[in-house]
């Protein structure tokens, strides 16, 4: 019984890949509707990008492109059943290419965050990874995995749709050893997640820790700064930072700090009590690898609210401090300083020169696998 439901399964996930999806398509059964739509959303690289929009029974839609896996629509209904995006982005892809998106929605890496002077040491052989952030290594380098096109299929089934994205990340890539075969699934659920599923294998030891960049703001990405929104995070601990993000090595308690979201607080109650606002690493509790509450996120007026769980040690909370209007987003808006947030669930920065810290180390004959899992609703 269980072998038929699975051949049916992967007849079905055959079919709508080879099928392909232009235009719309539609799953149903029952009152369960999963819906999908494909559209050109321009050229990189000699490559089409496509902009793939799924939508579920409650009216969420996610949209997703092939150039970076980012995410450049997210729309969830309010209270009153109204849909607003809720996370920023552009309107069109040559905004993205002109290269100065702070990687607004993006899959980052091949390592998420800082590594100090882009070096590290492994296996007796010391890398040099490329520096774009002052001296040190952020988001995968100059250009990461957010500036790539990735191959990508479509798949749809009554309850779930996504995208499965791949991309073979070559030998010595931004100074990275081993050529890295990474695949990112984004599925929307009929129960309102996100979900983010991560894979990767390589032929040679290498360093890893991918995470997705959406910056969200559940009162509608153009209503303003996050300050009202009311957030939780499962955490006992912080990871403190020198003046260039890099960390201490220790692990600080978050107890009498203004990083203390054990119990729901306003972000904007003590982000003034924070150099330039919260760009920290919070330790979750309990990590043992499999997947767990990490945060939630509520806005009052919209009524809003957002859940993250994921099988990651840490999640850095980013409050979009480098945001300073410059960059015109959707609807011309002009993103200023603290009018999103990143819930971006990861190892801890620069791992590979901690010794304490969880290893990042992925080997031949391993496999890199994590998932991190964004739910709506309203409250
Ligand atoms: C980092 C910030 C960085 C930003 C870039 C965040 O993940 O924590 O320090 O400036 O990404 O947009």
């Amino acid at each position: 019984m269980k072998k038929r439901f699975l051949l049916i399964l992967s007849t079905a996930l055959i079919f709508s890949i080879m099928s392909g999806c232009s235009g719309n398509m539609k799953q149903k059964q029952g009152e369960e509707t999963m819906n999908m739509k494909r559209t050109l959303f321009g050229e990189a690289n000699s490559r089409q990008i496509y902009q793939y929009t799924f939508t579920n029974a409650g009216g969420m839609s996610v949209s997703i492109i092939n150039y970076g896996g980012i995410v450049t629509h997210l729309m969830v209904p309010d209270r009153e059943g109204n849909p607003g995006d809720v996370v920023l982005g552009y309107d069109s892809l040559s905004v993205y290419l002109e290269n100065n998106s702070p990687y607004f929605g993006a899959i980052t890496g091949r390592y998420a965050n800082r590594i100090a002077r882009g070096k590290f040491i492994l296996d007796d052989v010391e890398y040099q990874l490329a520096t774009n952030n002052g001296l040190n290594h952020l988001h995968g380098g100059i250009k990461g995995l957010d500036k790539v096109v990735w191959e990508v299929k479509d798949f749809i089934f009554p309850d779930s749709a996504g995208v499965i994205l791949t991309y073979l990340s070559k030998d010595g890539e931004e100074g990275y050893p081993g050529n890295l075969n990474i695949t990112v699934t984004y599925t929307l659920t009929n129960k309102n997640e996100l979900k983010i599923d991560y894979e990767a294998v390589t032929d040679k030891p290498t360093v890893l820790n991918l995470t997705h960049h959406s910056y969200f703001n559940l009162a509608g990405h153009s209503s303003g700064t996050v300050y009202n929104h009311q957030l939780l995070i499962n955490a006992d601990k912080y990871i403190p930072v020198d003046e260039t993000l890099i960390p201490t090595g220790e692990l600080l308690p978050v107890e009498g700090t203004p990083m203390d979201f054990r119990v729901f607080n306003a972000i904007g109650d003590r982000i003034g009590d924070v150099d330039g606002g919260y760009d920290h690493t919070f330790v979750l509790n309990g990590y043992d690898g499999k997947m767990r509450f990490a945060a939630h996120a509520k806005e009052p007026v919209s009524g809003r609210s957002m859940k993250v769980f994921t099988d990651q040690p840490g999640m850095q909370f980013y409050s979009g401090n480098f945001l300073d209007g410059t960059n015109i987003g959707k609807g011309n808006t002009a993103y200023q300083k603290h009018f999103g947030f990143c819930l971006e669930t990861q190892h801890f920065p620069d791992s590979p020169n901690q010794p304490a810290f969880p290893s990042t180390v992925l080997r031949p004959g391993e496999k890199y696998q994590t998932s991190t899992i964004y739910w709506f609703g309203v409250e």
